[in-house]
């Protein structure tokens, strides 16, 4: 199966985020399918001995194994390199299978990684507890402090690692002046972007080496299937993911890779869509009584205003707030709640809000959850496709209780 002229086009650079996220990578069978196909197939049959022995040691191009190459996998792939600027990407299982192979590619015991001590509680334990147990060591560092990001560097320091926004407390990170930092001390940077999306941020273009999603989140967007996906430059891939991924087989399922790319071809009108609501909501609950903070990417009064104002286009589809009371008082607000679902996920169609203190940070202890700012009072909204003012009447409704 090959790309045809008309899918050749419509992969073009040329074309804006949102035609590319409907078209860029498609291929079409010789059925002419309108919908991308999916090829639930393990293998493939050789039409020869020759082709087989060819297309094994990489002679002739074409596919081999589901494990590493598949044609609606190499669909996603080709959509989201388009959508990110990077000159390749490979998908994965989940979003943490793409942050573990990411890192672990990079990473030979004896090395070193800095990392923001702000990350999703799984992405922590990669670096602090599983990395160890091969011999890599790390320090994590406040990561809106380039001061430490500079000292934090050792002789065998070869990976930097962040998200930004990051999860619950959606501080910004200048990606641009880190990368600076990283590739001074000789290492690579890595980007988690699944609070900005692809379309609010572009890690590769200010510098990152590698970026890594959760597909989990706005890309599938409507609750069905996990996913990941790591892109950089062809080398990048090459020299650090490619044979991983091969040979380990943290792969996706063609089945998940084919609702990814359905995904995408809504992304920009949901993101934008939850981006406005989240807005909406900034605006409703800021300085309201109940509450002590509200963090907004996309307020003046957020503490990075300056960064988001340079690095992102537009703020985010998640605003974090703390309710007076701690966790009591949170626990009440999030049990008033109607409308929005209690849940540790986010970037769905529908509404989600979540108790960080309980769920996705409960592995720290209280001491680094005070130095992050996540307080028992902290919640985490996700703003989904209902009606802006159902989202705000419900909050407004459920702080009413507290
Ligand atoms: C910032 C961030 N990175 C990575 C992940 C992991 O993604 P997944 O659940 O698809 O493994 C998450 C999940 O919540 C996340 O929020």
């Amino acid at each position: 199966m090959s790309a045809s002229k008309s899918e050749t086009n419509s992969a073009s650079k040329t074309y804006r985020s949102e035609t590319r996220l409907v078209h860029a990578g498609t291929l079409r069978s010789q059925f002419g399918e309108m919908s991308e196909g999916l090829f639930l197939t393990q293998g493939y049959i050789y039409p020869s001995a020759e082709e087989c022995e060819s297309r094994f040691s990489g002679k002739t191009p074409g596919y081999v194994y589901s494990r590493y190459s598949n044609p609606t996998i190499a669909m996603l792939e080709q959509r989201m390199a388009s959508l990110e600027g990077a000159e390749t990407a490979r998908a994965t299982a989940t979003g943490m299978a793409a942050v573990t192979t990411a890192l672990m590619g990079q990473l030979k015991a004896g090395d070193h990684i800095v990392a923001a001590k702000a990350l999703f509680g799984s992405c922590r334990w990669v670096i602090e507890d599983w990395l160890g147990r091969f011999g890599v060591t790390s320090t994590l560092v406040n990561g809106t402090n380039l001061d430490e990001w500079k000292n934090a560097v050792q002789k065998n320091t070869k990976v930097f690692f962040m998200e930004t926004p990051t999860n619950p407390t959606l501080e910004v990170y200048d990606i641009a002046a880190v990368a600076d930092i990283a590739h001074n001390a000789g290492a690579t940077l890595t980007v988690d972007n699944v609070f900005a999306t692809a379309l609010y941020q572009s890690p590769l273009s200010l510098g990152a080496d590698c970026v890594v999603y959760s597909a989990t989140k706005h890309i599938d967007g409507q609750g069905r299937v996990l996913g990941g996906v790591i892109l950089g430059s062809e080398k990048f891939i090459q020299d650090n993911v490619h044979q991983l991924i091969r040979q380990t087989g943290p792969s996706l399922s063609p089945f998940n890779a084919w609702i990814l790319l359905k995904g995408l071809e809504t992304l920009s009108v949901r993101v934008q869509r939850q981006t406005d609501t989240a807005a909406a909501v900034s605006v409703a609950l800021h300085g309201h009584k109940k509450l002590t903070r509200l963090i907004y990417p996309g307020r003046p009064d957020h503490p990075q205003a300056e960064i988001v104002h340079k690095q992102m286009k537009a703020g985010s589809t998640l605003v974090s707030f703390e309710l007076k009371g701690g966790k009591e008082g949170a626990f009440r607000f999030l049990n008033g709640l109607k409308l929005i679902g209690i849940t540790n996920n986010l970037g769905d169609a529908k509404s989600l809000i979540t108790h960080p203190t309980t769920t996705t940070h409960q592995r720290l202890t209280p001491e680094q959850r005070a130095e992050l700012g996540i307080g028992d009072g902290l919640v985490r909204l996700s703003c989904g496709l209902e009606h802006p003012d159902d989202v705000v009447e419900d909050l407004l409704t459920a702080l009413d209780a507290v």
